[in-house]
């Protein structure tokens, strides 16, 4: 029988009430949430333009939390060290971004951080198989990046599946995060199939309550 990890909850502050994000960030963090998810976008990789690492250096001492920072920006080797100063715990970055993606990782990993792959709904997750050792997460998309509360998609799940396989064959340690339309009625299929790491937007931001939305998604 596998044995029932803990699910770790990383809001993310994209459907948060910008005019307000210290307030924001605190609820999440009284309310249960182990991670924040920072969610940047250069409008050019996806189709929206959100914060960058001034906002993130800007929350920075006003909250503990740990800082999970999806980057969907083209070429974001860039752009690594302001996201290391601005103090980001996880830097992802997205497989179709990079030029060389190992060197982009490479580079996270040499700055003291931990580093994350993601992957869109297009892309194999066999794809980046031979980056794994060097990963601490991987993303998996369940939404096309780029807006919170869309519909999940469900057929992302059996990459969650495959993930998890393929961890204990080669007897890795990288967290799985999922990432887009995760809620409440989704949450126990996704940990069944191996997701540790659950981001969610609308499933908490949109709720008053938000320990209790954070409570729910862990089951
Ligand atoms: C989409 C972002 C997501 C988004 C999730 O591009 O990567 O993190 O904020 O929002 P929900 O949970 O509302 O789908
Ligand atoms: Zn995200």
């Amino acid at each position: 029988m596998k044995e029932k990890r803990k699910t770790v909850v990383s809001p993310s502050i994209l459907a948060a009430d910008f005019s307000r994000l210290r307030e924001e960030v605190r609820a999440v963090e009284a309310g249960g949430a182990e991670w924040l998810h920072l969610d940047v976008m250069d409008g050019a990789f996806v189709p929206n333009i959100s914060f960058g690492a001034p906002v993130i250096r800007a929350l920075r001492p006003h909250t503990g939390i740990f800082f999970d920072a999806h980057l969907m920006i083209r070429e974001p080797i860039r752009y690594l060290s302001d996201f290391v100063s601005a103090g980001c715990d996880l830097i992802t970055v997205h497989a179709e971004a990079c030029s060389n993606v190992k060197a982009t990782l490479e580079a996270i990993r040499a700055a003291g951080k931990y580093a994350g792959l993601s992957v869109k709904p297009g892309t194999p997750v066999e794809g980046i198989f031979g980056l794994l050792p060097l990963l601490h997460t991987v993303l998996v998309m369940t939404v096309e990046p780029g807006f919170s509360g869309q519909k999940f998609m469900p057929e992302m799940v059996e990459k969650i599946r495959v993930l998890d396989r393929e961890r204990q064959r080669r007897s890795l340690s990288y967290l799985i995060e999922v990432d887009g339309g995760v809620f409440s009625g989704n949450a126990d299929l996704l940990r069944e199939a191996g997701a540790d790491v659950f981001v969610a937007g609308n499933a908490v931001y949109g709720k008053e309550d938000k320990a209790a939305a954070i409570a729910a998604l862990k089951g």
